[in-house]
């Protein structure tokens, strides 16, 4: 089984924080949009005889394209690739753009998964993160897309924000709830360099939220998720009745995946492919039939690192099994060393060889991370 992603880089405007590759310029759709047919047909040879278990449509926004140009993709993707019966289909999409005569052109088309951008239900964390939609836009686009009939329905969310108060969150989180969706995303705000959100911490307009803050607000996601009956499968991603989004679980599981347009990543086990971040650098070397992406090939180091980053973070965890079976003892050894020191401060659990991440620990990932990374 393997999965496809489909990366649409348009955007209506910017939003404060967000730093995935995307252009405001939508003079380039229909040539995108070409372009991203032929590199669909021409890499059909890569995932050949593999059954597409999942598709995901990220941006970007994909849900400014017409329902014909999502058909369109589809159609040619059912053409060159072998799809599972039960493929799931991932459209993200903006609440502002979810209207009922959208949501009913979708209803028509193969997608039967929405992860809608909501980030809050709160006015003010919308206008400050300069979000398009406001906060009953955000309710009503979930609604919507429920009476219009999507029964595995993800939102996002963003906490953490500057000066978000721990009520404020609360709030966002039991309005979430509410809403009897299958699936949250909820996300800490980062800081990316090159967004707004960076430039103003620079400045000091805006000040980070102190970690103790930041932590109160985590655990009162876990807590509150959990009560409701949610499963917290990975660090920002919780699913009721094992509703885990398809597409991010084969990620996590190093599964094959091919990525599609400007930015997209591809896994094929032995290597990773990137395109090129550049909608127009993207298209120039299609035309001139040059690359357009870069390649790299995975050594043991670069696997044995790759399956700390994609495990780490699950409640499926790092098992020592697995390790012995794929790397070299140096590997694993090292791995025992660094993980025991976090077992011992309980920042770690380990039961039948899976080593897993307690709450504290999802909190100083990176840290942990770093420590079980091999690098020689
Ligand atoms: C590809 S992005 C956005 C998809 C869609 N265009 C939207 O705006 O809803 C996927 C999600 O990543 C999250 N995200 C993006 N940048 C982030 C940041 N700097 N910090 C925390 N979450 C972020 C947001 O929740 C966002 O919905
Ligand atoms: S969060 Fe979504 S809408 Fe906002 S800039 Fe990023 S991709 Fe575009």
């Amino acid at each position: 089984m393997a999965g496809i992603y489909i990366h649409i880089p348009f955007c209506k405007t910017k939003c404060h924080y967000c730093d995935f590759y995307k252009s405001t310029d939508f003079g380039a759709k229909t040539d995108f949009l070409g372009a991203l047919k032929q590199e669909i047909a021409e890499r059909k040879n890569e995932l050949q005889n593999e059954a597409i278990a999942s598709i995901y449509f990220g941006g970007g926004t994909p849900s400014v394209l017409k329902i014909e140009e999502i058909n369109d993709i589809l159609t040619l993707v059912g053409e060159h690739y072998q799809l599972a019966e039960d493929v799931e289909i991932t459209l993200e999409a903006n609440p502002d753009d979810l209207s009922e005569a959208f949501l009913e052109g979708l209803k028509t088309t193969i997608i039967n998964r929405l992860s809608i951008g909501t980030q809050s239900f709160n006015d003010h964390d919308l206008k400050s993160m300069n979000r398009r939609h406001n906060s009953r836009q955000a309710l009503t686009s979930i609604r919507a897309a429920q009476d219009a009939g999507f029964q595995n329905i993800s939102i996002d969310l963003i906490y953490g924000l500057p000066n978000q108060t721990l009520a404020a969150w609360e709030a966002n989180i039991d309005q979430a709830l509410a809403l009897n969706v299958q699936h949250i995303s909820a996300y800490h705000l980062t800081y990316h360099e090159g967004t707004v959100f960076y430039d103003y911490l620079k400045k000091g307009k805006i000040k980070e939220l102190p970690d103790e803050s930041s932590l109160e607000q985590f655990k009162r996601l876990l807590s509150r998720l959990e009560e409701a009956g949610f499963e917290q499968y990975e660090i920002s991603n919780f699913a009721r009745n094992a509703a885990y989004s398809r597409h991010n679980k084969a990620y996590w599981e190093r599964k094959k995946y091919l990525g599609f347009g400007p930015s997209a990543h591809s896994f094929d086990h032995q290597s990773r492919r990137w395109n090129v971040s550049s909608l127009r650098k993207y298209l120039q070397a299609m035309e001139q039939k040059l690359p357009y992406w870069e390649t790299e090939i995975l050594s043991e180091q670069d696997q044995y690192n790759d399956y700390m980053i994609t495990s780490l973070r699950t409640k499926w965890g790092i098992s020592t099994e697995y390790l012995t079976q794929n790397f070299a003892a140096k590997y694993v050894q090292h791995f025992q060393k660094e993980a025991e020191k976090y077992v011992a401060s309980k920042h770690l659990s380990c039961e039948n060889k899976v080593y897993k991440l307690s709450v504290e620990g999802l909190f100083i990932s990176d840290k942990i991370m770093e420590e079980l990374f091999y690098i020689e």
